[in-house]
């Protein structure tokens, strides 16, 4: 039995604990799909009426909220639990008398966020493995940021860190609080010959989450309905086969949709909650007038299916080139999140501008940026080779170089250099060393089959903003 307490304040000393104390903020370990246990926070309770108990929705500490799930009583560790107070302290209070549960394996999709990533550290580059080294303009460093290239960690830090805008369909607020929005509230979304399991909260009307399991969306306009029949009936109606907008890039059965977020409301209304469903970091707003929606097909006989897309202000006073950025989970690990990222830089070398994603970045974002960011670097550095040398053998490169000609932002140039572990101090001076190692994987990487855009094949002219209404 637990202690009775005069006070909700009061700490529980407890030596055992049984279902019926668990509450709403308890911490404690939860078996995951892997049979690993981690420390969780218990979100909600229900009582699942088919199976005659109750289901306890978790959020592991330290790991991405789209691995929150509903589990039963036997993944519950009870001889562990910690009870929140309201001063906010947690206490731990250990239980000897109640045993671990045997066990039921349950099956989420996803493996815990440590294990899903691979991010390594670029090796130590020792002088005589050089191959080929680069010379820095020193002024250009000065122009960036004070010669000092960034330490390792200054990119996600930079990432946490930026204040978040202050308008968009969906804003960065970092994450909500709000008990309701924090439990996923849809179990599945059909679209097209898709069935998809959402990973976060996403505002769609109350009583079609309510009452339903499944959401079912038309692939082309991306309305809802609450179930087959109803959408049957509106595809019958449809009178799309594709986005709204203009096609503004088609090569082979990949295009690109451009959507003014002002002219087309309702389809960008619609993208923004599908989206949500996969973007946790994000606040959803209905105003989406100040931003256009590039959406990425896939086309066959039917017409052009949505891949993914990115968001991008019209006019934006922090020169973010992209708002918000998915793909859809069907398509993901494909190489169409570069593909989109890709678009994005090609849009703005057109708008002769550099950009970068909007802040915060989720850790699927940042990887990718990473990636594309050292991918694309490397690649202009290898092209960089071919030029005249100095008499030490060196290529003068700057910073603004590399930005001007990839549409990158130079602090991201910065920090990736710094990633890459590119940087030495040689004769007094910063040069950007190419290890052998470096340029083999890029090459062994080059090997395989990459999605890329061809600037050929888009067409669009950039709009000046400032000058007509948003
Ligand atoms: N685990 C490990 N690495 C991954 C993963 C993953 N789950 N997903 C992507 N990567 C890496 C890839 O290995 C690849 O790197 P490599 O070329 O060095 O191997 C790189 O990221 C890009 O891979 P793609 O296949 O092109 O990326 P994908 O099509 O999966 O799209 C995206 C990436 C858009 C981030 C997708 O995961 C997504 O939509 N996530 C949910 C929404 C989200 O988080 N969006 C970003 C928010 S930040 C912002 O909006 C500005
Ligand atoms: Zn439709």
């Amino acid at each position: 039995m637990i202690p009775s307490t005069s006070s909700a304040d009061k700490e529980h000393n407890s030596p055992s604990f049984e279902l019926e104390h668990l509450r709403e903020g308890c911490r404690l370990p939860v078996r995951m799909s892997t049979g690993e246990y981690r420390e969780a926070e218990i979100l909600s309770i229900k009582y699942d009426r088919e199976a005659g108990e109750n289901k306890y929705y978790v959020h592991y500490v330290d790991c991405n909220r789209r691995l929150d799930e509903w589990v039963g009583p036997t993944h519950l560790r009870l001889s562990q639990v910690t009870f929140a107070f309201r001063g906010g302290k947690n206490h731990r209070a250990n239980a000897s008398v109640i045993s671990e549960a045997s066990s039921r394996a349950s099956s989420p999709d996803v493996l815990p966020q440590k294990k899903r990533r691979r991010i390594g550290r670029a090796p130590v580059v020792q002088p005589s493995d050089c191959l080929e080294a680069l010379k820095i303009d020193e002024s250009s460093l000065d122009s960036v940021s004070n010669m000092a290239p960034p330490s390792p960690g200054a990119m996600s830090t930079a990432s946490a860190s930026a204040a978040p805008s202050l308008r968009g369909s969906m804003t960065a607020h970092g994450h909500s609080e709000d008990a309701l929005t924090r439990i996923r509230n849809i179990e599945e979304i059909q679209l097209g010959r898709w069935c998809m399991q959402p990973w976060y909260f996403s505002p769609y009307p109350q009583e079609l989450v309510t009452t339903q399991q499944c959401i079912y969306l038309c692939e082309f306009c991306l309305r809802y309905h609450k179930s087959p029949a109803t959408l049957k009936r509106h595809v019958e109606k449809c009178r799309y086969n594709h986005p709204p907008g203009n096609e503004i890039y088609r090569k082979g059965i990949h295009s690109f949709f451009e959507i003014d977020g002002r002219k087309n409301k309702a389809y960008s209304q619609n993208l923004c909650l599908l989206a949500k469903l996969f973007l946790d970091h994000k606040t959803l707003y209905y105003d989406t007038d100040p931003f256009l929606f590039y959406v990425l097909t896939e086309q066959d006989e039917i017409g052009f299916h949505i891949v993914g897309y990115f968001s991008k202000e019209k006019e934006s006073a922090e020169e973010y080139n992209v708002a918000c950025i998915l793909v859809l989970p069907p398509y993901q690990k494909k190489g169409y999140g570069r593909l989109l990222i890709e678009f994005s830089y090609e849009l703005s070398k057109i708008e002769k501008k550099t950009g970068s994603p909007e802040k915060p970045l989720s850790d699927l974002g940042l990887l990718s940026y990473r990636s594309y960011w050292s991918q694309t670097i490397v690649e202009k550095l290898l092209d960089y080779r071919q030029e005249d040398r100095d008499a030490n053998g060196l290529v003068t490169i700057t910073i603004n170089d590399l930005a001007e000609e990839t549409s990158i932002r130079k602090e991201d140039i910065m920090s990736t250099l710094q990633q890459l572990n590119l940087y030495k101090y040689f004769k007094g001076q910063y040069v950007l060393v190419l290890s052998e190692e470096l340029v083999k994987s890029h090459q062994q990487r080059l090997k395989k089959p990459i999605l890329r855009i061809d600037p050929q094949a888009i067409k669009w002219t950039p709009k000046d903003w400032s000058r007509k209404r948003i």
